[in-house]
């Protein structure tokens, strides 16, 4: 990574307008006395807003609306990457992740890209002064890997193609929606459900009707594997919320999950809205499944921790958030 240095060459002065002027009194008056420190960095950012880069003159201006040391400022605006030290492209400043991720999932085409299309040099416009590049740390991003940012936004799952079209978009003067390029939703399994695949959402649905998906750590899957319903995690992860939070109102003590609702399935399921044609939620629906007789004990996704060797009446005699842990004591 390049060692970030002010521009030499920098503007006499700085204001901010009389509307970013106004907001930063706003920004200021939100933290305590002594605290306006804390605003650095939103001051910082309006200020490469209204002039495409931070300036010398805006650190000085920061510092001086703050109260802090110049150096102050200086070191967070050198440390982070998301502040531009020199003047960047008019359409877009593209910032090329090249940590290791992105670069065994071809960030180097990306900057091959770059070089061809900007300039062949990272911190220099293009002829147009329109596109300028910078190859940059990891940007949290990993696994989307690769990707790139370009002013606030991410784009991920990048493909030499992809990248080629977001700069003819730019060039447009479009703004390409943010996010994976290759259709996935957000870091989810571009194939269908590669975990929590256990939990069944339907009773044609249970998991031993279904081929299991075989992912890796890769995310790949079997090709017979169907993808699962696109709001089923969603929706168990909101009964879950739900039951936590309605414990929290009876003032109960924090349970393991898998318990029961007991104003009953339907209740529930009118609140998060999956109701079966039989009344029951999906996920009160696959809870039945699971404690149907013959079922091996163990936790309400139905699979019983390898080390639980105790007998059906040992767990019954135990009070309800011990049950699911193996060694009879609470977790968490
Ligand atoms: S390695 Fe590229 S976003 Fe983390």
């Amino acid at each position: 990574m390049a060692v970030r240095h002010l521009a030499e060459t920098q503007p006499d002065r700085f204001s901010f307008s009389p509307e970013n002027e106004a907001w930063a009194e706003r920004q200021v008056a939100r933290f305590p006395e002594g605290r306006q420190a804390s605003a650095v960095i939103p001051l910082l950012w309006r200020a490469q807003e209204q002039e495409g880069w931070v300036t010398k003159p805006a650190i000085e201006r920061v510092a001086e609306v703050l109260g802090m040391p110049l150096i102050r400022v200086l070191e967070v605006a050198t440390f982070y990457t998301m502040f531009h030290l020199e003047p960047v492209g008019r359409k877009a400043h593209v910032q090329v992740c090249g940590t290791t991720p992105c670069m065994l999932r071809g960030a180097g085409e990306i900057i091959d890209i770059c070089r061809t299309r900007i300039n062949e040099h990272p911190h220099h416009c293009s002829a147009d002064g329109d596109f300028s590049w910078e190859e940059v740390e990891c940007l949290g991003a990993c696994v989307n890997a690769p990707m790139v940012q370009i002013g606030k936004d991410t784009y991920e799952d990048l493909t030499p193609e992809s990248v080629e079209a977001l700069l003819d978009a730019f060039e447009r003067g479009e703004r390409p929606a943010s996010g994976p390029q290759n259709g996935r939703q957000h870091s989810m399994p571009i194939a269908g459900a590669t975990t929590l695949t256990e939990i069944s959402y339907a009773d044609d649905d249970r998991p031993s009707q279904r081929p299991r998906a075989t992912s890796g750590s890769t995310g790949a899957v079997h090709p017979a594997a169907p993808p699962a319903s696109p709001g089923a995690v969603e929706d168990y992860v909101a009964a879950a919320h739900l039951r936590e939070k309605r414990a929290g109102q009876r003032g109960d003590a924090p349970r393991a999950t898998g318990g029961a609702d007991p104003r009953g399935p339907a209740t529930e399921a009118q609140e998060i809205g999956r109701v079966d044609p039989t009344g029951r939620s999906d996920e009160a629906a696959a809870r039945a499944t699971d404690d149907a007789p013959g079922k091996p004990e163990g936790h309400s996704a139905g699979v019983a921790h390898p080390e639980d060797t105790r007998t059906d009446a040992d767990r019954a005699a135990q009070p309800r958030s011990d049950r699911d842990s193996p060694r009879g004591d609470k977790e968490g």
